[in-house]
């Protein structure tokens, strides 16, 4: 297994190019299955969970063509065409489900247009037991059959799904991206209340238009869907990621150093640069994207996690590292996870001062961090404790590597481009 072994202490600079967003291609590779004509992806990053999504869509039968870009573009993300023209198996199986939760955005696509899916409850992860029982129950009110049997949700629409209103008792960015792809093939008017206004939902809505469907109210709570006898095939560009723009940003600030981070959005960020404007980290627009500055010390600031448009709990990790050494203190509360403080006592291997109560954890800030041997079970906590290693004194050793391969692409090239003593190392 790899490891990164970082030499903190610093500051970054130079520039940062934003991949493609893993959590909006996820769900826009799984939209391949509505339509038997072929689904045209640019700007998809190279990461672990791609390949994943991408393994389940071949074994139900799509057919997947990469496209690498070559020269100005060669560190763009690439192109991927998704053909599912015969699908051949209406299973998602447990070890594919069980490795990446994403793989039940397959269930919505699958059963709207075939009236059939079988796929895998994926059981609690490292940050929550994370049900998926809203799906399911939006699935029932556009009339699907669905029983769970020897841990499969199998799901049956023999006569296709038909429209309905859906109020969701609470905020799901993926039950919000399953009932949207399953509404836009239903029979009827779908009313989504209370859906997810994350950005990702956004650019799947988008693409779902360009392949012929009708939604309105697409960005807000209320999304309105006339459904569609089917959907044709389109092309579409994968949207910036926002929280490995965030991850950069908190780089930047959390080593006294100045990065320009390219093709990334403002608008997708605006709690975080709130956070880190009150921290005393100044973000600027530029003409390639933001740019990302500290002048002083940080200042402590209370951060609480919420949907969209609030402060992402995907930035909650960086964000404690970037408090760990802050004037002050910060309070630091996670509403959307049950179990999402695993790199609290990693972060006091280093040195923090982190007391954790329920569900807020309150970030004393001590002057320096000190470099150490960590590890941590999820994607974002594990870069969480790259980012501290880039500012504390001495080596850290961050292990388990295949967290960060999941979600950031080729981010030890990155940071060492912008001055960071940065090496992958096999055990
Ligand atoms: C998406 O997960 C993201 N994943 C997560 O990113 C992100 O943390 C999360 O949204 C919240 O923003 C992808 O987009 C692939 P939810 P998702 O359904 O859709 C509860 C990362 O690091 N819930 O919005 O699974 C759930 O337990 C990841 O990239 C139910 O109770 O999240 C949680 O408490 C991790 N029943 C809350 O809702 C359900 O049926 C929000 O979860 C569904 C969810």
């Amino acid at each position: 297994m790899d490891k990164i072994r970082i030499q903190g202490g610093r500051p970054l600079a130079g520039s940062v190019k934003i991949g493609g967003a893993k959590n909006a291609a996820l769900p826009l590779l799984t939209a391949s299955l509505l339509t038997e004509e072929t689904l045209r992806l640019g700007n998809v990053p190279r990461l672990a969970d791609i390949e994943t999504l991408c393994a389940l869509l071949g074994q139900h039968g799509v057919r997947i063509e990469n496209v690498e870009p070559t020269g100005e573009g060669a560190l763009g993300g690439r192109t991927v065409l998704l053909t599912a023209g015969e699908i051949s198996n209406f299973q998602a199986p447990y070890d594919l489900v069980r490795k990446m939760r994403a793989s039940v955005l397959v269930l919505g696509p699958l059963l709207a247009r075939f009236g059939e899916a079988d796929v895998s409850l994926p059981g609690g992860c490292a940050i929550g037991p994370r049900p998926v029982n809203l799906h399911i129950d939006a699935l029932r009110r556009l009339g699907a059959e669905i029983a769970i049997e020897g841990g499969y949700i199998r799901a049956r629409a023999p006569q296709g799904l038909k429209g309905a209103e859906i109020h969701f008792p609470i905020v799901s960015v993926g039950a919000t991206e399953n009932l949207l792809m399953a509404a836009s093939l239903a029979d009827g008017e779908t009313v989504l209340e209370n859906a997810a206004r994350e950005p990702e939902i956004t650019d799947l809505a988008q693409c779902l238009v360009a392949m012929g469907a009708e939604i309105e109210g697409i960005g807000g709570d209320r999304l309105v869907v006339t459904g569609k006898p089917r959907l044709s095939g389109a092309s579409y560009d994968v949207m910036a990621d926002r929280i490995e723009t965030g991850t950069y940003a908190i780089a930047a600030a959390i080593t006294g150093g100045e990065l320009e981070l390219l093709g990334a959005r403002g608008d997708y960020v605006e709690s975080l640069i709130e956070v880190l404007n009150a921290a005393g980290v100044p973000v600027e627009t530029t003409a390639r994207g933001l740019k990302v500055k500290r002048n002083g010390g940080i200042r402590g600031v209370d951060v609480m996690t919420q949907p969209f448009p609030g402060f992402p709990t995907d930035m909650q990790a960086q964000i404690m590292s970037l408090m760990t050494t802050a004037s002050g203190a910060a309070m630091i509360t996670e509403t959307i996870f049950e179990n999402r403080f695993m790199h609290v006592p990693e972060l006091a291997r280093m040195g923090a001062n982190i007391t954790v109560h329920g569900a807020s954890a309150l970030v004393r800030g001590v002057p320096r961090l000190k470099g150490a041997p960590v590890m941590a079970t999820d994607l974002r906590a594990s870069v969480s404790l790259v980012l501290a290693g880039l500012a504390a004194e001495g080596e850290t050793v961050v292990s388990r590597v295949y967290h960060l391969d999941r979600g950031y692409e080729r981010i030890e090239e990155k940071l060492a481009a912008c001055g960071a003593v940065i090496e992958r190392a096999k055990d």
